[in-house]
């Protein structure tokens, strides 16, 4: 029996491109595995009207963990319309498949490493070695949102913030769309807690903990109220704190700095594509879901209709992402031999996606890196 299950989730898109490039490498390094396949994405909007059937939640309680490719997601009217026809009219809300997920199976934890490897002609600088934690199931992401405005929740608001609430006074609740941003004391915890101890284990020497306190005074207060508590805990780290408009200049003028970033969900977010862009942009920006019962894991980027069947996008972020996985289950042996394998390709320089200014394919490219596992 394979030693380890794990749920294989190409998507649509160019995930099945990056998730069969990537298999080829984990065959090569040997990696023992049984690969149970879970449906996911637009095809399954499509026919079920559900993008994350159950089937493939139940699939995952059954796994060591997750590869997870890409998927499509489209506005309102446009996933209305692409309903089968039996299904079209019924009131179906297409809901983001991987944000489900992470709410779903509690993946509280997303952890995007960015590193700058060497020989990579997209880097913005060499020896960037960035890494975001971002909060994976609170915050704006929670989903809890109301339009139009219900009346009892505008007594409410209107009884504990009158003087906010009175310069709306003729604005219909028709007119009125309020998205909610929780956090809770312990989801705050959790992910600074993680973020620490993770610069602990690698030697970083600061946590850098990104919000707006300022003006978002109770949500982001709490995150950086916890973290000056939980910052105590680990002495030979200095807990930073900056605002998250100031964060992005920063990163763009001394990138270098910096170490490991918290940051709450929506906030985490943004912040994770510009530290991705510094080293590279989407084709190499890897990340981790991370959950107490199971974790997925998956590159930052979409699934690239224009690029689908054309064998052309980059591979690096799925088999970055490979890598994640490996180290998560404890195959640090196998994860270190897959990055240096990927680092010898990208320092060479020879085999080249289109997004770093050459023409191999995505199948190359998978094969010069299998060749250096
Ligand atoms: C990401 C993506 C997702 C997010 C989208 C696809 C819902 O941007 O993983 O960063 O916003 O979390
Ligand atoms: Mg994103």
């Amino acid at each position: 029996m394979p030693k380890y299950k794990i749920g294989w989730m190409p998507g649509d898109g160019v995930g099945v491109d990056v998730m069969d490039a990537t298999r080829i490498v984990l065959d090569k390094l040997g990696f023992d595995a049984e690969y149970v396949h879970g449906d996911i994405g637009w095809e399954f909007w499509k026919t079920e009207a559900n993008p994350l059937p159950d089937r493939t939640i139940e699939m995952l309680k059954n796994v060591d963990a997750a590869l997870f490719g890409a998927i499509t997601s489209l506005p309102k009217e446009e996933a209305e319309s692409a309903l089968i026809p039996e299904l079209q009219g019924k009131n179906h809300v297409y809901r983001s498949p991987i944000v489900r997920l992470r709410q779903t199976f509690d993946l509280s934890t997303n952890l995007r490493p960015c590193k700058a490897y060497s020989g990579n002609p997209l880097n913005f600088k060499d020896d960037l070695d960035l890494v975001v934690f971002r909060q994976n199931t609170e915050g704006l992401y929670m989903g809890v949102e109301y339009h139009p405005l219900p009346q009892d929740v505008r007594n409410k608001l209107t009884e504990t913030h009158p003087a906010q609430m009175s310069r709306m006074d003729g604005v219909a609740n028709e007119d009125i769309a309020i998205s909610t941003r929780i956090f809770t004391r312990g989801g705050c915890q959790n992910i600074v807690r993680d973020a620490f101890e993770y610069a602990k284990k690698f030697g970083y020497k600061s946590v850098t903990v990104v919000e707006k306190p300022n003006v978002v005074r109770e949500t982001s207060g709490l995150m950086v109220r916890e973290a000056r508590k939980i910052a105590k805990d680990y002495p030979g780290i200095e807990l930073w704190e900056t605002n998250i408009d100031a964060m992005c200049m920063w990163l763009v003028k001394n990138p270098q700095d910096y170490g490991v970033l918290v940051s709450s969900n929506m906030f985490g977010d943004i912040v994770s594509d510009l530290c991705a862009q510094l080293v590279g942009g989407l084709g190499f920006a890897c990340s981790g879901n991370i959950g107490k019962e199971v974790a997925v894991f998956e590159p930052s980027h979409g699934s690239a209709p224009k690029y689908v069947g054309m064998n052309k996008v980059n591979p690096i972020a799925m088999m970055l992402s490979a890598k994640m996985m490996l180290d998560h289950i404890g195959e640090s042996e196998m994860a270190g031999r897959l990055e240096k394998a990927v680092a010898e390709v990208i320092a060479e320089g020879k085999v080249r996606t289109y997004d770093m200014g050459g023409s191999n394919t995505t199948t190359e490219m998978a094969e010069a890196v299998a060749a250096k596992c």
